[in-house]
């Protein structure tokens, strides 16, 4: 078994959407084994989003991230990185395949309603900036 790191974006709260969103992680067969709501400091998501720091929408991207709380959370399952990956549906809900969460949901490629680690690397470093092991209850 894996675990990945979710975060529902400001755009799935400000439209009450966190229970629609965990409802299509948990059908998946995806376990949500720590979640808690926040809001990210602008130090928190420079830090997170540090690898895009010289893309031109870094400095959007980080404004949205801490526009709103967010919803951040540890998934566990079977591939569940590569499983959450495709329940997320492509980075651009125009591109997002039917039923993924960005193709119900999400509203552009900024607001894209979910992040999910892109390898098992990146999930444990990213599990471990946000969560401590006793925050974690599989
Ligand atoms: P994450 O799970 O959030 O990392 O998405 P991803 O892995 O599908 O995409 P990527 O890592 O390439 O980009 C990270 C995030 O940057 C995306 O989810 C978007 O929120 C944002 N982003 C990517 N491309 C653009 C863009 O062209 N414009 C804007 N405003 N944001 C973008
Ligand atoms: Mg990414």
């Amino acid at each position: 078994t894996e675990r990945t790191f979710s975060i529902l974006k400001p755009d799935a709260t400000r439209r009450n959407l966190t229970g629609a969103v965990n409802a299509v992680i948990e059908a998946a067969g995806l376990r949500i084994v720590g979640q808690r709501r926040i809001r990210m400091s602008r130090e928190q998501a420079e830090k997170f989003y540090e690898v895009h720091k010289e893309r031109p929408f870094f400095g959007e991207l980080v404004e949205f991230m801490t526009s709103g709380p967010v919803v951040v959370q540890v998934l566990e399952g079977e591939n569940a990185v590569a499983k959450y990956r495709e329940v997320m549906g492509a980075t651009n809900p125009a591109q997002a395949a039917e039923g993924t969460i960005r193709k119900q949901f999400a509203e552009s490629v900024g607001e894209n309603t979910v992040h999910g680690s892109d390898s098992v690397d990146n999930a444990k470093a990213e599990i471990a900036q946000f969560f401590t092991d006793d925050q974690i209850a599989a």
